[in-house]
């Protein structure tokens, strides 16, 4: 029998190689990584988080920032090296796939204030000026002068929509905000 010209053998080895390979490859890793729990430490979202993780899928967010810290060195400003765990609790993970914007993984410790994401989400060139990031200022509602109960971003004079306007965020702003917060890794092998 000649390998290379009996057409059953080669469709045969062709066949069984790709079986073969689907489970090395994709089948086997993901039933190992199935049930497993979130690392000691984490913590579940709150209400307010989870409603900005849900904003910031309906925006595409995802489009230009990844989670997900991979073990080079070009990405240790990023975090630690992402683990399974890390998303254990989360449906569907946001791993991302293109970075425009930086990796969001640890996020909420790089940058712990939220009136500068505030600031940044409703003009990102207000805070980094060579951003290509879009604004989002739909969420955020204007006012001649701040309500009681409200807290005014403070903007530069000249990114304000007209002169002396105020801005203030919106339920939303404040849910996405609190979403970006707390993308904090929390430590392995504790
Ligand atoms: C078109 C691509 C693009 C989209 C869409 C986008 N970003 Fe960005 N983002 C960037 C770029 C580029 C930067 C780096 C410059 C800057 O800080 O603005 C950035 C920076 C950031 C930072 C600061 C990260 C750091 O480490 O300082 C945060 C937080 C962020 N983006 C959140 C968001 C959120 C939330 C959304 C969705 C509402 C979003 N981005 C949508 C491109 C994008």
């Amino acid at each position: 029998m000649n390998f290379h010209t009996n057409h059953r053998l080669l469709l045969a080895f062709a066949g069984i190689g790709y079986l073969v390979l689907t489970v090395l490859i994709a089948v086997g890793p993901a039933i190992s990584v199935q049930g497993l729990s979130p690392l000691p430490g984490a913590r579940e979202r709150t209400a307010l988080e989870e409603r900005g993780r849900q904003l910031y899928l309906a925006e595409g967010c995802g489009f230009c920032h990844t989670q997900f810290v991979r073990d080079l060195p070009m990405d240790k400003p990023y975090g630690r090296q992402s683990v399974a765990e890390d998303y254990a609790a989360e449906d569907p993970p946001l791993l991302g796939t293109q970075r425009t914007g930086p990796d969001l993984a640890n996020v909420g410790t790089r940058q712990p204030s939220e009136t500068w994401h505030l600031i940044h989400l409703y003009n990102p060139r207000a805070v980094v000026p060579q951003s290509v990031m879009p604004g989002y200022p739909w969420y955020f509602a204007v006012r001649e002068r701040v309500e009681p109960g409200e807290t005014e971003v403070p903007l530069p004079e000249s990114f304000r929509p007209s002169p002396g306007a105020v801005v203030v965020p919106t339920e939303d702003a404040r849910a996405l905000v609190a979403y970006l917060l707390s993308l904090r890794q929390v430590p392995v092998g504790l």
